[in-house]
């Protein structure tokens, strides 16, 4: 079965590579789809967060990374797709999630939404938390590959960190 893994990666952390890592035990093939989203302003481009998701999972075979826009059920039709994964950390998560997956099965009875339960250690880690700590100058080790915390500390050297 192939799943795919949508969100914004605004920058990937260690709770969305430990989604992935045990979704592609779970199944065949894992895209991992950045939305491209003309609403939002990230910090890194859609580019900039292909290649940090690229970097963080090229240990595992089964993971292609990609991004899209419009409709995530009909980028998963498009891409012969039968699950969307989505990660779930404390129970404020529940609401939302539910309720997105509410919708996409409205919008696609095909497609069904798998949840899997963020591991303990980073059941409160989002990427909002970690551009604020490494607004304020502090450490990210701990939340988000070596890689990109190397890049956070180079938009907090140069203010560019919204
Ligand atoms: O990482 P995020 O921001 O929690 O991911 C949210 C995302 C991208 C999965 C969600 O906003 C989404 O699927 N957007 C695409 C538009 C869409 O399909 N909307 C209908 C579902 S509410």
């Amino acid at each position: 079965m192939k799943a795919i893994y949508p969100g914004s990666f605004d920058p990937i952390t260690l709770g969305h590579l430990d989604i992935i890592e045990r979704g592609c035990r779970v199944f065949e093939q894992v895209i991992v789809a950045v939305l491209r989203n003309p609403h939002k302003t990230p910090l890194f481009s859609v580019q900039e967060r292909l290649g940090q998701i690229r970097q963080s999972t090229q240990h595992l075979p089964n993971v292609e990374v990609d991004s899209f826009e419009g409709l995530t059920v009909n980028y998963a039709q498009m891409r012969q797709a039968q699950v969307l994964l989505r990660g779930l950390r404390a129970l404020s998560d529940f609401e939302v999630e539910l309720q997105m997956s509410h919708t996409n099965n409205t919008l696609s009875r095909e497609i069904e939404t798998v949840f899997l339960a963020t591991s303990n250690e980073y059941s409160f880690l989002s990427s909002s938390q970690v551009k604020e700590i490494a607004r304020f100058g502090g450490c990210v080790d701990h939340l988000v590959p070596q890689h990109v915390a190397i890049e956070l500390y180079r938009c907090h050297e140069k203010n560019h960190l919204k």
